[in-house]
C-alpha cells in the first residue's frame, strides 16, 4: 500500500490508483482488463480446467497458439514467407540462436553497438562467429548508408530500442544484407518494413505479457542454415517444422500474449499504439527539454525511446531523493538500469494514460520544487 502522497496535487491521482504504477522498463504492467481474464482463466478456461494445467498437446492449445499467431500477423502484416516462432529462453537465449541459426558457411556477422543491449548481444555472438562493429549509435544512429559492413557478413543485428539507454531506431535500416533485430522493448509500438527485415525476436515481458515466451519472426528463406552442433531446441527449422511444439511450449505465457494482442487489436492496432507512445514520450520529453538544463536526456531528438525515455538530473547527488519522493507519489521502478544509472521510464503499452499523466505533473512538480 503506497503512503499518502506528499506531493502536492498527486492525491487526486492516488485516489484513482491506490496501489500506484509501476514504470518497470523491465517487465511491463499487464492493463487491469486483461490481468482479470487471466486470473478468470487460471480458474476456468473455455469450459474447461485451468489454462495453468492446459496439456500442449490438446486441440484447445493448438488452437489457441494458431489464434496467437494470426492475431499476431495481423497486428504486424507479417508476409506470408516469414515464419513466426514461440520460443522459450527470453531475448538472451536468441543473442546465441541467431548467430548459430544465421552465420551458415559465412562465419562473419556485423553489429551495430547502440547501447547496453546490443553489446550483450555481441558480447554473445563473439562465441559463434567473427564479429564487427557495423557503426556505433550512442546519441544518434549514424546514416546506414555510411555503416562498416564487409560482403561477407551473413546478417547485420541492431537493437531497435535500447532499453536501458533510451536510444531508438527511427526506422528499420535498408541493408544489402540480412537484417536481424531485437525487439523486445518495441515490438507492436510501431510498424514493421519487412522487406527490409529478416529476422525479429522479442521477448514478450515488456509489451505483450509475462516472462518465459520469446517470439521469433524469421524469412523462410533462412532456415535451414544452423550450424552443425546447433542444440535442436535452438534451430529455427527444426522449431518451425515442430510448429514450435518441439519440446513443450509455454502454454501460460502464450495465452497471456492472446489476450494482450487481442486488446492491442481492439484499440486500434499497431498505429492506434504508435499514436500512443509518440504522445505519451513527447509529454515527458516536453518537460525534460523545458527544465532549463535540470533533467537531462543523451539520445538526440529523432532517435529518442518513445517506449523506455531515460534521463538524468544534472545534480545526480538529487537523484536518491527523486526516488524517494516518486514512491512516495506511488511512482514506482523509475530508477535505471543498473548498469546505466539515471531514471528511466517504461511507458509500455499496459500503463495507463492516467499514470503517465501522474509521472508528468511529478516531474514538473520536483522541477519546481528543487531546479
Ligand atoms: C532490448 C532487450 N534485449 C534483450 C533483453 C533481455 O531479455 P531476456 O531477459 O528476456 O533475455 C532485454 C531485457 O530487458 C531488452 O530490453
Amino acid at each position: 500500500m503506497v503512503q499518502p502522497c506528499s506531493v502536492e496535487g498527486l492525491c487526486a491521482t492516488h485516489a484513482a490508483c491506490p496501489g500506484g504504477w509501476s514504470f518497470s522498463a523491465a517487465a511491463g504492467p499487464l492493463p487491469a482488463e486483461v490481468a482479470d481474464e487471466v486470473a478468470e482463466a487460471c480458474r476456468a478456461w473455455r469450459g474447461g480446467g485451468s489454462i495453468l494445467s492446459l496439456p500442449f498437446t490438446a486441440a484447445a492449445y493448438r488452437e489457441l497458439q494458431e489464434e496467437t499467431e494470426s492475431c499476431l500477423r495481423r497486428l504486424l502484416e507479417v508476409p506470408g514467407h516469414f515464419r513466426v516462432l514461440f520460443l522459450h529462453g527470453g531475448a538472451t537465449t536468441q543473442f546465441a540462436a541467431v548467430p548459430l541459426n544465421l552465420l551458415g558457411a559465412r562465419r562473419g556477422a556485423s553489429y551495430v553497438d547502440s547501447g547496453h543491449w546490443s553489446r550483450r548481444a555481441i558480447r554473445e555472438a563473439w562465441r559463434y562467429g567473427d564479429v564487427r562493429i557495423a557503426a556505433s549509435a550512442l546519441e544518434r544512429v549514424p546514416d546506414p548508408a555510411g555503416w562498416h559492413i564487409p560482403a561477407r557478413a551473413a546478417y547485420c543485428h541492431i537493437t531497435t530500442n535500447e532499453t536501458a539507454d533510451g536510444l531508438q531506431f527511427a526506422e528499420l535500416p535498408r541493408l544489402a544484407v540480412p537484417l536481424a533485430a531485437d525487439m523486445t522493448s518495441d515490438l507492436l509500438t510501431r510498424r514493421l518494413d519487412f522487406s527490409r527485415l529478416a529476422l525479429g525476436y522479442a521477448a514478450t515481458q515488456k509489451v505483450i505479457g509475462v516472462p518465459g515466451l520469446t517470439v521469433v519472426i524469421v524469412r523462410e528463406d533462412l532456415l535451414g542454415r544452423a550450424r552443425p552442433g546447433t542444440p535442436r531446441t535452438f534451430d529455427f527449422s527444426a522449431q518451425a517444422e515442430a510448429a514450435s511444439r518441439l519440446a513443450t511450449p509455454p502454454v501460460f505465457p502464450v495465452f497471456v500474449a492472446h489476450r494482450m494482442l487481442h486488446r492491442i487489436e481492439r484499440e486500434g492496432g499497431v498505429a492506434a499504439m504508435a499514436a500512443a507512445a509518440a504522445r505519451r514520450s513527447a509529454a515527458v520529453y516536453r518537460v525534460i527539454d523545458g527544465s532549463g538544463g535540470f533533467y537531462r536526456t543523451a539520445a538526440a531528438p529523432g532517435f529518442r525511446s518513445r517506449v523506455t525515455p531515460c534521463f538524468r538530473l544534472a545534480d545526480e547527488a538529487l537523484t536518491a531523493r527523486f526516488m524517494e519522493e516518486a514512491e512516495a507519489a506511488g511512482l514506482r521502478d523509475l530508477r535505471g538500469h543498473p548498469q546505466v544509472g539515471g531514471i528511466r521510464a517504461g511507458l509500455y503499452p499496459g500503463l495507463p494514460d492516467v499514470a503517465v499523466e501522474a509521472l508528468v505533473s511529478f516531474l514538473d512538480d520536483f522541477l519546481r520544487r528543487r531546479g
